[in-house]
């Protein structure tokens, strides 16, 4: 497991019955190597549903869609072991 208080951790969080909230400083780029410009000190919200207009990123569809996931860790009440 990853200590979150080393400096700068990115934090991955799938969001309940929506996206991943990408937070902290991070690079993202295509499969050919090209980057996208995120905004600096803002979060990023991935698409986890598949139907997003604007992949790689959430606009909302998940909803329309009715996209339900909710996951927690292992080890957590809702988790399991
Ligand atoms: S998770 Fe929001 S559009 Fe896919």
């Amino acid at each position: 497991m990853t200590d979150d208080r080393s400096p700068d951790p990115v934090i991955v969080t799938p969001r309940d019955n929506g996206p991943y909230r990408v937070a902290g400083p991070v690079i993202l780029q295509d499969a050919e190597g090209n980057r996208w410009d995120l905004p600096a000190g803002k979060p990023a919200f991935l698409c986890r549903c598949g139907q997003s207009g604007n992949k790689p990123f959430c606009d909302g569809t998940h909803r329309a869609a009715g996209f339900a996931s909710v996951v927690r860790a292992p080890g957590t009440e809702a988790g399991g072991s």
